[in-house]
Parts: C-alpha cells; sequence; structure tokens
C-alpha cells in the first residue's frame, strides 16, 4: 500500500510543470506558500510597546512579538493552529501511522512540494485504511502538523523560514529556546523542549539531516542542513539530571553579503573597503579576528571578493559558508570521522586539506577558521609565496598575535611575521542599536620573540563619534611597491577611483552581491568601461 516516491517524480517530470487533464487537482490538497517575501518590519523605538505579526509559514504558522509584562522582556510566540481534543487524537494516531509507513529522513530529495505530494498521497491512504473521516479544515491542520513534523524540524521548523532570524539556541530541557532577531537581538521563545528524550531524538534528527552522527561515543556535532544551509552544533548527553542535549543553528543568508552591503549597515567604510581592494589585488595575507558570531566569516568572504576574478583560490572549511563567483575556485570542507569501532574512519580535517592545498598551486588559500595545527600549516604556505585568508577567534589584535605563538600554534616570530594585516570586527553600540563594526585594521610592522608586536594603524573606527578614522602611511603599500615594483602614486591613484566607485555604487544602492561581484571582476578586466558607467 505504500506509495513509492518514484511514480511522483516520473509524474512530475513528464508533467513539464503543467497539470495533466487526466490528473485534476485536487481540492482538498495542502499546499503552503514558499514563495513569501520578507515581511517589512517598521522600526520599533519603545520595546515595550511591541505587538507585532507576520507569517513564517504560510497560511499556517506565524511569529507574534510582543512585550512580556511579566518577565519584562520581548516574547517571541510562534502561533499554530489550534487543535480540539480529537484532532489532537488523530494526529497522534497519523503520525505513528506515517513512522510506521515511511521514512522520509531518508529520501534524499529537496523539494520540498515533493515531499509534501508525498507524505500527502500516504495520509489519504492511512485515513481511508483507517476509517477516519474528518472535514477540510481540520485535514489542512493536521497535514501542516505532520509537514512540519516529517519533512521540517518540529517544533522549531516555523522559526527556520523567519528572514530575520540569525541564530537559533537551546541549552537543554525545560528551559526556553533562544534566537537572535535581526531587528530586535536576543529574544526569547514560547519553544521549551519538556521532555528529555523529545529533545534527544530531536537532536539525532539533526545530525541525520546534516549527514552526521551523534552518540554518546561522539557527543559533538558541527554540520549543515542541506536544504537551507544553516550551521548547526549539537551535543548530546546521557545525563538525565542535566539540562540534557544542546542545539545551536545558525541561519544561512540566502544571498551572500558584498562590500557594498557591508558599508550600507554601517560596517565599514569606503575607504577600508578601497584599501582592502588593494591590497588583496597585491595578494597580502589577511586574519580577521573577532568573537563568536562577530562577523568574521561575512568580512572575509566580502575581502575574498576582491581577489582577482582568474585567481586561483583553495578554500578549506569546516562547513561550507564562504561565497563567490571565481570560476577557479577550488572550495572543499573537512570530513569527521564515522568514529566506528572507536577510530575516525575516514576524518579529513582542515590540516589534512590544507597540506593537499598547496599543492594544487593556488594564488590564494582561504581557511574558514584557525584553531590549532592548521595554523602552521598556512604560514608555512604563506612563507613559500602563496597568499592566505583566514579568520580566528580573539577579541584583540595583541592576543592574536600572542596565541600564534604559543601552545599549541607555536609560530616563531620571523613567521607571525609573514602576516601583513589583521582586521578585527566586533559588536558595538550605535544609538542603542546594535551594529557589527569593523573596528580596526592593523598592518604588522613586526614581533618580538616575547609575543609584543608593533603595528602600524590605517583604520580605526571611533566609537564616540561614530566614523572610521584612516591614516594614508600604509606599511602594506608600501611592501606592494618594494616587492612589486608598483609606484606608490598608483597605489594612491586607485585608493582614489575605488573609494569613489564603492561610494557611487553605495549612493545607486548597488548591493546585491552577485552584482557588485560583477562590477569587481568588470573593473579588473575593463577598468574604463566601468569607470565610464559609474564615474564619468
Ligand atoms: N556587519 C554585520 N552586520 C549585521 N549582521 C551581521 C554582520 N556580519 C554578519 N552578520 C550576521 O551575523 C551572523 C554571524 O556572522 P558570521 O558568520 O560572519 O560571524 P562569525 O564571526 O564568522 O561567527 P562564528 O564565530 O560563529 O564563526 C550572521 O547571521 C550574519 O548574517
Ligand atoms: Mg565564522
Amino acid at each position: 500500500m505504500l506509495l513509492k516516491l518514484d511514480s511522483l517524480f516520473k509524474k512530475k517530470k513528464s508533467k513539464n510543470g503543467e497539470v495533466k487533464n487526466d490528473e485534476k487537482k485536487d481540492e482538498s490538497q495542502f499546499k503552503i506558500n514558499f514563495d513569501a517575501k520578507k515581511p517589512m518590519l517598521a522600526d520599533v523605538s519603545d520595546q515595550t510597546k511591541l505587538d507585532l505579526r507576520y507569517g513564517l509559514i504560510l497560511p499556517y504558522a506565524y511569529a507574534h512579538l510582543y512585550w512580556d509584562e511579566v518577565h519584562g522582556e520581548v516574547i517571541y510566540g510562534i502561533e499554530e493552529p489550534n487543535l480540539d481534543v480529537k484532532e489532537k487524537e488523530i494526529l497522534n494516531t497519523l503520525e505513528q501511522g506515517v513512522q510506521e509507513l515511511i521514512d522520509i529522513s531518508f529520501i534524499n530529495v529537496d523539494d520540498k512540494e515533493v515531499l509534501i505530494e508525498y507524505l500527502e498521497k500516504n495520509v489519504k491512504v492511512l485515513l481511508k485504511e483507517l476509517g477516519i473521516v474528518i472535514n477540510r479544515n481540520s485535514y489542512l491542520k493536521l497535514m501542516y502538523y505532520l509537514y512540519r513534523d516529517f519533512i521540517g524540524l518540529n517544533k522549531i521548523e516555523p522559526l527556520m523560514n523567519d528572514f530575520y532570524i540569525e541564530d537559533i539556541e537551546c541549552n537543554g530541557v525545560k528551559t526556553p529556546v533562544y534566537l537572535v532577531h535581526r531587528k530586535f537581538g536576543n529574544i526569547r521563545t514560547n519553544i521549551v523542549y519538556d521532555d528529555f528524550d523529545e529533545l534527544t531524538s530531536f537532536v539525532e534528527k539533526l545530525a541525520q539531516k546534516c549527514g552526521k552522527y551523534i552518540s554518546y561515543a561522539n557527543p559533538i556535532m558541527d554540520g549543515r542542513l542541506p536544504d537551507s544551509g544553516a550551521r548547526v552544533n549539537a551535543t548530546y548527553t546521557e545525563d538525565i539530571s542535566s539540562r540534557g542535549p544542546t542545539f545551536s543553528i545558525r541561519m544561512f543568508t540566502r544571498e551572500a553579503w558584498s562590500p557594498v552591503k557591508l558599508m550600507s549597515i554601517g560596517t565599514v567604510s569606503a575607504e577600508v573597503l578601497a584599501y582592502l581592494w588593494i591590497i588583496v589585488e597585491h595578494g597580502t595575507n589577511i586574519l580577521v579576528v573577532g568573537g563568536t558570531g562577530s562577523g568574521k566569516t561575512t568580512i572575509i568572504n566580502v575581502i575574498a571578493s576582491f581577489i582577482r576574478p582568474e585567481a586561483r583560490i583553495v578554500s578549506i572549511e569546516d562547513t561550507k559558508e564562504l561565497r563567490l563567483i571565481h570560476e577557479n575556485w577550488l572550495p572543499s570542507i573537512a570530513r569527521a570521522g564515522t568514529g566506528v569501532g572507536g577510530e575516525n574512519t575516514g576524518e579529513i580535517t582542515l590540516f589534512d586539506l590544507l597540506k593537499a592545498s598547496f599543492r594544487q598551486r593556488p594564488d590564494y588559500v582561504i581557511v574558514g577558521e584557525i584553531r590549532g595545527q592548521e595554523a602552521n600549516v598556512l604560514f608555512q604556505g604563506m612563507a613559500s609565496g602563496h597568499s592566505g585568508l583566514a579568520t580566528m577567534h580573539a577579541d584583540d589584535v595583541k592576543t592574536v598575535i600572542k596565541r600564534l605563538e604559543t601552545a599549541p600554534i607555536n609560530l616563531s616570530p620571523s613567521l607571525v611575521e609573514i602576516l601583513d594585516v589583521v582586521c578585527l570586527v566586533s559588536h558595538a553600540k550605535v544609538k542603542g542599536q546594535d551594529v557589527r563594526k569593523l573596528r580596526t585594521v592593523q598592518e604588522i610592522i613586526s614581533v618580538k620573540e616575547n609575543g609584543d608586536s608593533e603595528v602600524n594603524v590605517p583604520f580605526q573606527w571611533d566609537a564616540g563619534r561614530n566614523v572610521f578614522m584612516f591614516k594614508r602611511e600604509s606599511i602594506v603599500f608600501k611592501k606592494i611597491v618594494t616587492k612589486r615594483g608598483v609606484k606608490m602614486e598608483e597605489l594612491q591613484r586607485e585608493f582614489e577611483t575605488r573609494r569613489k566607485l564603492l561610494n557611487v555604487l553605495y549612493k545607486k544602492n548597488i548591493t546585491e552581491f552577485e552584482e557588485v561581484q560583477r562590477i569587481i571582476s568588470d573593473y579588473y578586466k575593463n577598468k574604463d568601461a566601468v569607470l565610464k558607467r559609474f564615474l564619468p
């Protein structure tokens, strides 16, 4: 009685997007609006007046953000269809039935509409077999919950559809799930996992969706959800008395952020971008540092978007986050072992990948995040003439240099000096709003045995006045003059032109990633045409 997914596929293909006459659209079909647009949220100056509703899974689930008098904070409530006692009973029966009938998690199909069709056909078979008769309204509500729990991520599925969410955090059972909202910051949700087993099996489901494995023997999992691209960290525990398993999900913005987009949200200035563009063109080694979630990866992607379009780029990450349109880009992802038999069979670490990457003769190597021994390989590679970009977790520049010189990285001072520039990004408050700032760009002049360093600071964000200060004296420009034989006047002229160009793009509101990438690429290939177009 189980319906085969293949048959649906064949039908889809033969349909060519149209519904054949002999397959009239079923009136009671369950549908979700997957093309919902990002809702526009007005600014709210007084959070105690907040009362806002917007769609998540239309027309079934909504976000309701409101000020909660009792807790004195903003709450993010999820509103879903109400079920009466009878409907709940039927839902339970159907859930059991679906569970026995099909295992959607093993089906390797991304198209949610195909999955819904598959689920719905099976639910109809079940209803018939069980002799359950319900009205259309109840049927659609039940389908919503079945969809949410079998195709989606159960309770948190509505959150996965919120354009405004950055992070979702669950710190165990009996404690609310928190999220980071792009507009309202850290807020608490009305979602709580009350049951240890429920949370445990949910974390297992998350791992499975990421194609990973989590168990008591391998209690920590890093992965990425294939459909949304969201990054997932989860932990597992057998200790029932603790708060239990945890998970955090970093949502993936549908589109990478362009340099101009970063200008428009006040993270960087046109000057610092023009500077980064020039030094990247000339193969400078750059490290972006900052705290967790401060925007390091976003900045490194912006910096990488300035690399010459024809350059050979090799990137190495734990989970795929970088997005570039360079044709000669070879992205690679580290892979955890299966952990079967006590050994990490099949494990490919950042370290392995990085060693291999230098054999691919890259112009630029990008490492998502350096933590340990892979830093050594990166610096050796940079010392032998390849250019490198990487991020590292640290709160200030001095600490970075000290950490590079001490265990477990243990670089010699002369090797640390290979690094030309460190960019520091962090959260900041501007007029009460949480923003990210590229706080400082520092050029390394020299590094001593004891970990002290001498730096030049071409860019610094002045928090008091909220302006980006810059000075023209650049050690890296001087290096470029010496090593590459480019004239200093030429670099200064380029700095001016690119600064103006970026400002024009900003004024014209050209912020879309691919469009800006194409303009950068055209600038390399046919500068005159770009200048004619934007700086006539
Ligand atoms: N300049 C910015 N302004 C506002 N939001 C930003 C900015 N940069 C990044 N974000 C958002 O913050 C989140 C984290 O960004 P990102 O992944 O770049 O940080 P990270 O420092 O690399 O994080 P991690 O420490 O987890 O590696 C993302 O959702 C991203 O969209
Ligand atoms: Mg990162």
